[in-house]
């Protein structure tokens, strides 16, 4: 073991993990030396050149500079290497051992979405597109329908876009913050999302490209489930038919989060006015045990 002066490459792991040994805080010493471990070994493996560290450190740069209060790029970044639905797996559905209900949070949620009635809709400025009723009831481990559940909703319009990302949109558009009625269910009506690429005119953008992969998301509904004494459930519930369904850009599709959008072409529909085709969506979503905890909001 060297005396801090670095005799050889060997020494250098040992070093810097002993200088961080003297944490006060066990999970911050145990994190920061399974990360430096790590991070040289992966210099190691890759042998990495100077000019390799250098653009890894300006990516790196870039990512915050393109980071404000409408535009997350570091979980963009997570994101699109898989790491967010890695750790969302890592802490849901008892470590990836069963299924689970739960996926990446993404760059777009928001606080304070309007409270709306069971029923009601989220379409708050003209959204054309195909009409969509979705109904959802939310159990527990034990199929336990759960009552008082704070739901917030979040998806893009059928042109995929959110409204923070389009001018034409009302503020709040497409968002919506519903409670569950004592069967556990809440529902509304809205347009049925598109699928959308995510923002490529920043360092993530530039990996996609250099790697020749394609930017889109399948089409999805954003939904974030929050009450006392259950872990808050993130998640999103897919169109079926989407074609980018089986290549999201973010890794985020799982099998239990693929929805079953039903389209009607004839028949009564849901409400007077409505034209066909419509669409439906019913689905039951699962809230694991575990703390409460909401996420910090990516975008304001
Ligand atoms: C989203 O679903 O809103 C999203 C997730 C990851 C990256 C970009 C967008
Ligand atoms: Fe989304």
């Amino acid at each position: 073991m060297s005396n801090g002066i670095i005799e050889r490459l060997e020494d250098v792991t040992p070093t810097v993990v002993r200088a961080m040994s003297a944490a006060d805080n066990p999970r911050l010493r145990a994190v920061m030396e399974a990360f430096v471990r790590h991070i040289h070994a992966f210099a190691c493996e890759v042998k990495l050149t100077e000019a390799e560290y250098d653009l890894g450190i300006d990516f790196l740069n870039r990512i915050g500079q393109a980071t404000n209060d409408s535009h997350n790029e570091g979980i963009l970044f997570a994101d699109a290497i898989g790491f967010s639905t890695l750790v969302c797996l890592l802490n849901n559905g008892n470590g990836g051992a069963t299924e689970t209900a739960a996926a990446l949070l993404g760059p777009f949620w928001r606080a304070n979405s309007p409270r709306t009635e069971n029923g009601a809709s989220i379409v708050r400025s003209p959204t054309p597109g195909p009409e969509l009723f979705v109904a959802c009831e939310i159990v527990d481990t034990a199929g336990k329908p759960l009552a008082d559940v704070e739901v917030d909703v979040w998806q893009s319009s059928p042109v995929g876009l959110y409204e923070n990302q389009d001018e034409t949109q009302a503020d709040m558009n497409l968002r919506g913050k519903f409670t569950t009625d004592a069967n556990g269910q809440f529902s509304f009506r809205s347009v049925k999302p598109a699928g959308y690429p995510v923002p490529t005119d920043g360092p993530v953008g530039d990996m996609l490209r250099a790697q020749h992969r394609h930017p889109y998301r399948p089409a999805h509904i954003h939904f974030l489930g929050f009450k006392p004494g259950h872990k808050t459930l993130v998640t999103q519930i897919f169109v079926d038919d989407d074609e980018h369904l089986h290549t999201d850009v973010v890794f985020g599709v799982t099998r239990a989060l693929v929805g079953d959008y039903r389209r009607h072409d004839h028949g009564e529909p849901l409400a007077a006015g409505v034209r066909a085709p419509w669409y439906t969506l019913n689905h039951r979503l699962v809230m694991e045990n575990g703390e409460a905890i909401l996420p910090k909001p990516p975008i304001k």
